[in-house]
């Protein structure tokens, strides 16, 4: 049985998930405006990514016979001012991410409350792969620094992440 605590935390974090999608929204906002296109696809792609998320817990809730609560959201950072700028606060935010993931984690353990944990482990699985993916980035564009040749290199190559299949 879900504590009421349980519940809103796990509210908190679907919200979290779609104020994380506009967050990206505004990275690939950013590169478009300089004319990135490759870097703005992948931001485009984890926006919609993000959303996926929101929506595996919104459909989680609804599962546990609960009403998820749909809350507005602040603005996202909208002031990058550079490639290398809108990855690592990537970084940062997935790393937030993990550390709510973890804290919703503990408190479902606390609990007992095994289905919810277990429900969670995909996102755990999933943190992983975010931070690594996004660091992996962030050293690559530090490398690159101010080499305009590698630069369109990296973009185009992440020009071509495509849409992720739908998140269960
Ligand atoms: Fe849904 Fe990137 O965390």
């Amino acid at each position: 049985m879900v504590s009421e605590e349980l519940l809103e935390k796990l509210n908190d974090q679907m919200n979290f998930e779609f104020f994380s999608s506009h967050a990206y929204l505004a990275l690939a906002a950013y590169c478009a405006s300089e004319s990135w296109e490759g870097f703005s696809n992948w931001f485009v792609r984890q926006a919609e990514e993000e959303q996926a998320h929101g929506m595996k817990i919104f459909n989680f809730i609804n599962d546990l016979g609960k009403r998820a609560t749909i809350s507005g959201m602040e603005s996202p950072k909208n002031d990058t001012h550079s490639v290398l700028e809108a990855f690592e606060s990537a970084y940062a935010h997935e790393q937030e991410v993990t550390r709510r993931i973890y804290a919703l984690s503990d408190i479902a353990l606390n609990e007992r409350e095994h289905a919810t944990y277990q429900f969670l482990k995909w996102f755990i699985d999933e943190q992983v792969e975010e931070e690594s993916t996004v660091d992996s980035i962030v050293q690559r564009l530090r490398r690159i620094g101010n080499d305009g040749n590698a630069l369109f290199i990296l973009d185009a190559e992440l020009g071509k992440r495509g849409a992720a299949p739908a998140a269960q």
